[in-house]
C-alpha cells in the first residue's frame, strides 16, 4: 500500500490534488506499460507516481496540459536543471531582500517582463516566479490571453536545491506534451499507447450552476466542455480510466456512465478568496477497492 509522505510539486498550485494523493494512488490501476495523465497541472500527481513506481509499475509516462508555463517549465526541469535552478536563485535572493514595497513593485515588474517574454526558458523560470509570489498559486489569464493574478504579499520564498536536482532525476523517463488533450488523446491513441494504460484525468472545476461558471475559467482562458471530454474518453475505449471531480449534481448527469467511487472530504481552492469544503470523488471504468489508511 502507498501511504508515504507526499512529495510536493515544485509549482504552487491552488485545487491540488496534493491532499487526497495516497489514496487516489492506492486506487490507481498498477502493472500497465504506460501511464497517461491528460491534465497535469502542478505535477504532483506525476511526481508522487514516480515516487511510488516501485509499487506502481509502469514502464512509460506521457503526461499533457494546455498551459504551455507548466510544461516548459518540467521539460527544462528535466533538460537543463542547473540553469533553472541559478536564475530562480537570482530572482529568488532579489525579492526576500527586498521590503514588502520593493516587493510589490518586483512582482508587477517581472509580470509584465513574463507577459511579454519570447524565450520559453525565460518565460518557465518567471513562471515559476510568480506562481510562488502570485495571489494563492491560482494561473489566470485576462481575455487577451495576459496573465493578470495580483501580488500575494508573500514575505519570504523558500527554494530548495536539492529536492529540485532530485525532482529533475525523477521525471528524466517523462514524455511532455503541450496540447488540448483532445489531440494529446489522438496521438496516444495513434502511437498504440492506450491498449495497456492506466490514465489519470483531472480535468478543469466543474461548476454546479450557472452563477459559478466563471471559474471554470480559473485555469485557463477557456471554459471546458465535459460532455465533449467524456464522448472522447468513450470513443478511446481505455480499459483503466479514473477521473477526478467534486461531488455534485452535474458530474453524476455528465459522468454517470462511470462507476462513482467516493474519495473524503477536502478543501478545493476554486476561488482565489474563498475556499469551499466539496466531496472529492473518482469516476473510474474499473471496480476500486480503496485501502489508504488515515
Ligand atoms: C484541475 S487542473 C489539474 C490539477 C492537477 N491534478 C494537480 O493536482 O495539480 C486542470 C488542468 O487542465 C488543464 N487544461 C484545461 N483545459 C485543457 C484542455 N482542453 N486540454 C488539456 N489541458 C487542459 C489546465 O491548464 C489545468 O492545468
Amino acid at each position: 500500500m502507498i501511504n508515504g509522505k507526499v512529495v510536493n510539486s515544485p509549482i504552487r498550485w491552488a485545487g491540488s490534488k496534493k491532499k487526497i494523493l495516497n489514496e487516489m494512488l492506492n486506487a490507481f490501476k498498477p502493472d500497465k506499460e504506460n501511464y497517461i495523465e491528460c491534465f497535469l497541472g502542478s505535477g504532483v500527481v506525476l511526481i508522487n507516481v514516480l515516487k511510488n513506481n516501485d509499487k506502481l509499475n509502469y514502464k512509460n509516462f506521457y503526461v499533457n496540459d494546455i498551459n504551455s508555463n507548466i510544461i516548459n517549465f518540467y521539460k527544462l526541469l528535466q533538460k537543463k536543471p542547473t540553469i533553472l535552478i541559478k536564475q530562480i536563485f537570482e530572482l529568488v535572493s532579489a525579492y526576500n531582500n527586498y521590503n514588502i514595497i520593493e516587493k510589490e513593485e518586483y512582482y508587477y515588474k517581472l509580470r509584465s517582463q513574463f507577459n511579454d517574454e519570447d524565450d520559453l526558458d525565460n518565460k518557465s523560470i518567471l513562471f515559476y516566479f510568480l506562481m510562488k509570489t502570485g495571489f494563492n498559486g491560482v494561473y489566470r489569464e485576462n481575455k487577451a490571453g495576459k496573465f493578470n493574478v495580483p501580488f500575494g504579499r508573500k514575505e519570504k520564498i523558500v527554494v530548495n536545491e536539492e529536492y529540485l536536482r532530485e525532482l529533475s532525476k525523477l521525471i528524466q523517463p517523462v514524455k511532455f506534451y503541450n496540447l488540448d488533450y483532445d489531440s494529446f488523446l489522438d496521438k496516444m491513441n495513434k502511437d498504440g499507447r492506450i491498449d495497456n494504460s492506466f490514465m489519470y484525468c483531472d480535468p478543469p472545476y466543474l461548476p454546479d450552476d450557472l452563477l459559478i461558471s466563471q471559474k471554470q475559467e480559473l485555469y485557463t482562458n477557456d471554459s471546458f466542455d465535459h460532455r465533449n471530454f467524456v464522448e472522447k474518453i468513450i470513443k478511446l475505449n481505455s480499459k483503466y480510466i479514473m477521473i477526478s471531480m467534486s461531488d455534485s449534481k452535474q458530474s453524476d448527469e455528465i459522468y454517470g456512465r462511470f462507476i462513482k467511487n467516493s474519495m473524503k472530504e477536502i478543501l478545493r481552492t476554486i476561488n482565489p478568496i474563498k475556499l469551499f469544503s466539496s466531496t472529492e470523488i473518482a469516476f473510474t471504468n474499473y471496480e476500486i477497492k480503496i485501502t489508504s489508511k488515515e
